[in-house]
């Protein structure tokens, strides 16, 4: 089966909910500590082998094609001050993957974002990362694109990540019908039988959510470009999947990470404790402000 090297990372949404600050700065740009929220995404398709990365961009999102450049300047300073470690994963990223540009003229959904990715992706299978959701994995193990892309090759089907959520929480996402509603294991893999997008609780098919981590087969460039706008007049990711999962494989799996919604106030406030509390520069100093606070 073939091994999937391409990743589409759509970060062209207007992050209304993170107005005003996403007014001139893109909400994929808002640092988790000292890291913007994109470079853990890249980072994650980069550690899953993934060799060309098309990033959907819209207007006011150049600052995310021009953070992967080089800034001779502050780079050449920092290598004479011996602090280059810092530039390591920048590095990292340049030798290793093609970051490939992709405007998307205006915010027609998530679904018109990866359309907009066709011209780079052709017929390859391709994995898709959200821009603003980051997962931790430990370092050295495989991280959930890495999980996806090895199913992919293993099946040749497309397979995407779900995660079990609350029933109140059911209408933030897209909700996968997978022919039960138990939260049994879903590591080895079910068969998508639908998606419907953020249901009412009463209306929810499951509880398992897909939180943004996907790898499709091609053909839905064919869905994509014959759907018609949905929900909020967007054209929605969840309306061809259920088209492509009507037609061929698509299987749902779950996979035990840490993942975060850097897109949201709270998501985002965690992302940056947690990460924070990794560090072993700030997790005690922290964790004593945290623990004075409480008090
Ligand atoms: P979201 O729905 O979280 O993004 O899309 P949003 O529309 O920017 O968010 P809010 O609700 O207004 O705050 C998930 C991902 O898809 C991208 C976003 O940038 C985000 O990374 N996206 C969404 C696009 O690239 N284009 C779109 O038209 C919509």
């Amino acid at each position: 089966m073939k091994k999937v090297t391409k990743a589409i990372i759509p970060a062209a949404g207007l992050g209304t909910r993170f107005f005003p600050a996403t007014k001139t700065i893109p909400k994929e740009m808002l640092p988790i500590v000292d890291k913007p929220t994109i470079l853990y995404v890249v980072e994650e398709a980069m550690r899953a082998g993934i060799e060309d990365i098309i990033l959907i961009a819209g207007r006011g999102k150049h600052s995310i094609e021009d953070f992967f450049d080089i800034s001779y300047e502050v780079e050449d300073r920092l290598v004479k001050e011996g602090k280059e470690s810092i530039l390591e994963s920048l590095n990292e990223i340049r030798s290793k993957v093609n970051i490939i540009s992709i405007r998307q003229k205006s915010a027609l959904g998530l679904g018109h974002a990866i359309y907009c990715a066709k011209p780079a992706i052709g017929s390859e299978p391709f994995a898709v990362l959200l821009g603003d959701e980051i997962t931790i994995t430990e370092n050295n193990k495989p991280n959930v694109t890495a999980f996806l892309t090895g199913k992919y090759a293993q099946t040749g089907a497309s397979s995407v990540w779900v995660l079990p959520v609350e029933k109140k929480d059911v209408s933030k996402y897209g909700i996968v019908n997978v022919g039960e509603n138990s939260i049994a294991d879903l590591s080895n893999g079910k068969k998508v039988l639908g998606v419907v997008e953020k249901p009412k609780a009463e209306l929810a098919p499951s509880l398992w959510a897909l939180p943004g981590r996907y790898v499709f087969n091609a053909e839905i460039f064919k869905d994509l470009e014959n759907i018609a706008p949905g929900k909020n007049g967007e054209i929605q990711l969840s309306d061809a999947m259920n088209m492509l999962a009507a037609r061929s494989a698509m299987n749902a799996y779950s996979f035990q990470t840490r993942r975060f919604d850097a897109g949201d106030k709270l998501g985002f406030l965690i992302a940056n404790i947690e990460v924070a509390l990794d560090r072993p520069d700030l997790k005690n100093d922290l964790l004593d402000y945290l623990k004075n606070r409480i008090n």
